[in-house]
């Protein structure tokens, strides 16, 4: 995500927390979630522009939730007609996963840029971390598969403090743990509230279990094959006995695994046209590192923030 100095549009809520997440993280409140400038610039557009196809696939996620893995997933999925996962110079070996299953709002909108839909092959893979009150009403109206993925908010907040202090190149104002996880407890962090963003998706995957598939980041490292099937299933493009027999389901999973994507030439060297070094990205992908910064205190708080939030929902992280 690339941060702007630019000055916000007027349209923005003002917010008792307003200085703060300026001056720390240069978001902003909009539509009741945290963003910045530059990318309320992208959703309006992407709000106002975008005409959904019934068969278009979006993976919605909230920010460090695995969306690059489940980019690759997905896109090795859908194109395994087109491309064998057995082929040498298979797209997802030469180019990131961002670059294949393009962000609405963060790469085709962004900066006042229209977006040309010519060269994508149906059905077409996109992706957004907008809340679901705030998807174009196109998608939300149309047959448009949605598929959600989150992860517990302890891995995502670490996660995502590394990232942010990670875009800041010159290394200067490294956000401290303390004051982002004070502002990430209080539902200030791109995108958020955390809990809003993961609640309404998944009250939708209960009302409209066909549209929207609800996933979890910890579930598919524990039982990827077992969530790959619910994928195909969702998508309507399950396997065959001779794919199974041939070991295209395994193929897949060793192709978008952590240790294959990150050591790949393309992932250690390359940007992206949006500044982010593809490594970025790719840090350890495990589950339970937040134990390795949290105190007691903080892994409490969240707790009861999180039981608070989610109390009668079925929820659990
Ligand atoms: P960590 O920072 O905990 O390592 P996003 O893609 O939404 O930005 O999320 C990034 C997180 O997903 C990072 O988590 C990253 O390491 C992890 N990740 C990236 N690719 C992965 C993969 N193929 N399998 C599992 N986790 C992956």
């Amino acid at each position: 995500m690339t941060t702007s100095q630019t000055s916000p549009p007027k349209y923005l809520q003002e917010d008792s927390l307003s200085e703060e997440c300026k001056k720390l993280l240069d978001i902003y409140k909009y539509q009741g979630f945290w963003t910045s400038p530059r990318l309320i610039q992208g959703v309006i557009a992407c709000q106002q522009q975008f005409q959904a196809q019934d068969t278009d696939i979006i993976l919605v996620t909230t920010p460090k939730s695995g969306t690059t893995w489940l980019k690759s997933l997905l896109f090795a999925l859908v194109n395994r007609t087109k491309h064998s996962v057995f082929e040498q110079n298979h797209p997802l070996l030469v180019k990131n996963p961002h670059v294949l299953v393009p962000f609405l709002e963060h790469t085709l909108y962004v900066d006042g840029q229209v977006p040309d839909f010519a060269s994508f092959t149906s059905p077409r893979l996109l992706a957004t971390h907008v809340p679901f009150a705030s998807l174009p009403k196109f998608v939300q109206n149309s047959e448009t598969k949605l598929v959600y993925l989150c992860r517990n908010p302890r891995d995502t907040f670490i996660s995502m403090w590394y990232f942010s202090n990670n875009l800041r190149l010159d290394h200067k104002d490294i956000n401290s743990i303390e004051q982002m996880f004070d502002l990430f407890c209080k539902g200030v962090s791109i995108y958020g509230p955390f809990w809003d963003h993961v609640l309404d998706y998944w009250k939708q995957s209960i009302e409209n279990p066909n549209k929207v598939l609800f996933l979890m980041y910890e579930e598919m490292k524990e039982k990827p094959k077992i969530q790959l099937k619910r994928l195909t299933e969702f998508l309507e493009c399950q396997f065959s006995i001779e794919e199974e027999n041939c070991g295209v389901v395994d193929e897949i999973l060793k192709m978008c695994s952590f240790e294959n994507l990150s050591n790949l030439k393309v992932n250690t060297n390359e940007k992206l046209s949006t500044g982010e070094g593809n490594e970025t990205f790719f840090r350890k992908g495990k589950i339970g590192d937040w134990k390795n910064y949290f105190t007691v205190e903080m892994s409490e708080n969240l707790n009861r923030i999180t039981e608070q939030k989610f109390n009668g929902s079925g929820l659990k992280f």
